[in-house]
C-alpha cells in the first residue's frame, strides 16, 4: 500500500509559481492498477516523479511500508528507488546498447556479478516476449518491441511498483492492447503494483482496477474504475467516460439534437447484465417523454459487463422529471449529459 498524503509540489519560476500538485491524497493498494488521469498539464507527470522520489514534494508524504520516503536520507533513498520501477512514453531506451545490453544496465549499476546479470537478463527476456531479440539494437526494433525492453528493464531489480508515464501514448492501437495485456500479466504473475498514467480514458477501462482523477494539481475523485464508470463525480471525469460513448456519434447529430428544446441527452449505465428493453417501454410508460436510442453498447470495464444506452429524452419538463425519476427507481446509474 502507497499512500499519498496531502501532497504538494510547487516549481518557482521567474513569471510566478507553478503549483503543480495542490494537497493530493489518495491510497494506492497493494496488487492494484492503478490509474491516474488527467487533461495534459493536470499534474499527472510531478505525481509520478514525486512518487519515485525524482522530485522531492514541496509538501506532504509519501508512506509506503509505513515508512514516509520523503523523510529518507539519500542512502536510504538509493534504495528505496530501486523498489520503483519505470517505464516512459519514449522508451528512454541506450542505442548504443543492444536489448540484452539495455535490460542488463540497472543490474550492473547496483552491482551485480557478470553471471547473474546473464542469469537474470536471460529470466527476463522470455516474460516480455524477446527472446529472439537480445542482440538487436533499439533501431531494429518496433515501438511495441521497444517498451517491452523498457518494461524489462524496469523489472530487472524486482521492483514492488511498476510506474508507466503515458507508456502507451506514442503506440498503436493494437500494440497498446499487447503491451496492456502483457502489463496486466505481469500483474497477476508477479503480485506487482502497477501505477498508469495517462489521458486515454479506454487504458483506465481495459486494465485499470482503479482510478484517481487528477485535474488543477488537485485529486477531484478516486475510487474504483467501476465506480467511477457508473457514477463519475467530477466534471472531468464525468466528460471522460460520456466521451468514450459521444465519439461515436456523428457530430451533425449531435447538432441537430442541440436544437431540440424540448429535449436532453442522458447516459443510462449498469453493470452485469440487465435488459435495455424492458427499461426502455417502462420509462415511456411512465413519463410519455419521447426515447430515441442514439448508442447502446455492452462493454466490459476489465472483466464485468458494462452496459451503455445513451438516450435523447423529449418531453415537457414535468415528462422528463418523471422520466428521471423512473430511471433512478430502477437503480440505474443516471446522469446529463451535454452536447458539446
Ligand atoms: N520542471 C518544471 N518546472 C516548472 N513547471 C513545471 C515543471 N514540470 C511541470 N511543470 C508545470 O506543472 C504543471 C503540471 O505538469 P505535469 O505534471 O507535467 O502535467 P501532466 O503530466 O498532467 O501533463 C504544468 O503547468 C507544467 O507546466
Ligand atoms: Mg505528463
Amino acid at each position: 500500500m502507497i499512500q499519498i498524503r496531502n501532497l504538494s509540489k510547487v516549481y518557482p519560476a521567474r513569471s510566478g509559481d507553478v503549483r503543480a500538485l495542490d494537497g493530493v491524497s489518495f491510497d494506492i493498494p497493494q496488487g492494484s492498477v492503478y490509474g491516474i488521469m488527467g487533461l495534459s498539464g493536470a499534474g499527472k507527470s510531478t505525481l509520478v516523479r514525486c512518487l519515485n522520489l525524482l522530485e522531492r514534494p514541496t509538501g506532504g508524504e509519501i508512506i509506503v511500508g509505513g515508512h514516509d520516503l520523503t523523510r529518507l536520507s539519500e542512502k536510504q533513498l538509493r534504495s528505496a528507488r530501486q523498489k520503483i520501477g519505470m517505464i516512459f512514453q519514449h522508451f528512454n531506451l541506450l542505442q548504443s546498447r543492444t536489448v540484452a545490453g539495455n535490460i542488463a544496465f540497472p543490474l550492473e549499476i547496483a552491482g551485480m556479478t557478470a553471471d547473474d546479470i546473464r542469469a537474470r537478463v536471460a529470466e527476463l527476456l522470455p516474460l516480455v516476449g524477446l527472446e529472439d531479440k537480445a542482440g538487436a539494437y533499439p533501431s531494429e526494433l518496433s515501438g511495441g518491441q521497444k517498451q517491452r525492453v523498457g518494461i524489462a528493464r524496469a523489472l530487472a531489480l524486482k521492483p514492488d511498483v511498476l510506474l508507466c508515464d503515458e507508456a502507451t501514448s506514442a503506440l498503436d492501437p493494437k500494440t497498446t492492447r499487447s503491451i496492456l495485456t502483457l502489463l496486466r500479466d505481469i500483474n497477476r504473475s508477479l503480485g506487482l503494483t502497477i501505477v498508469i498514467i495517462t489521458h486515454e480514458m479506454h487504458v483506465i477501462k481495459d486494465i485499470c482496477t482503479h482510478v484517481a482523477v487528477l485535474h488543477d494539481s488537485k485529486c477531484v475523485e478516486n475510487a474504483t474504475v467501476e465506480e467511477v464508470f457508473l457514477s463519475p463525480k467530477s466534471q472531468v471525469a464525468k466528460e471522460f467516460v460520456s466521451g468514450i460513448f459521444k465519439a461515436d456519434i456523428p457530430e451533425e447529430l449531435l447538432r441537430e439534437l442541440e436544437s431540440h428544446s424540448d429535449s436532453e441527452l442522458v447516459r443510462v449505465s449498469f453493470l452485469g447484465g440487465s435488459a435495455s428493453e424492458p427499461m426502455i417501454n417502462g420509462l415511456i410508460r411512465s413519463s410519455d417523454v419521447q426515447v430515441s436510442i442514439l448508442f447502446g453498447s455492452v462493454d466490459h470495464v476489465r472483466s464485468t459487463l458494462f452496459g451503455n444506452l445513451l438516450l435523447e429524452l423529449r418531453g415537457t419538463d414535468e415528462q422528463r422529471k418523471r422520466a428521471h425519476e423512473y430511471l433512478l427507481g430502477q437503480n440505474l446509474s443516471v446522469e446529463r449529459v451535454s452536447y458539446e
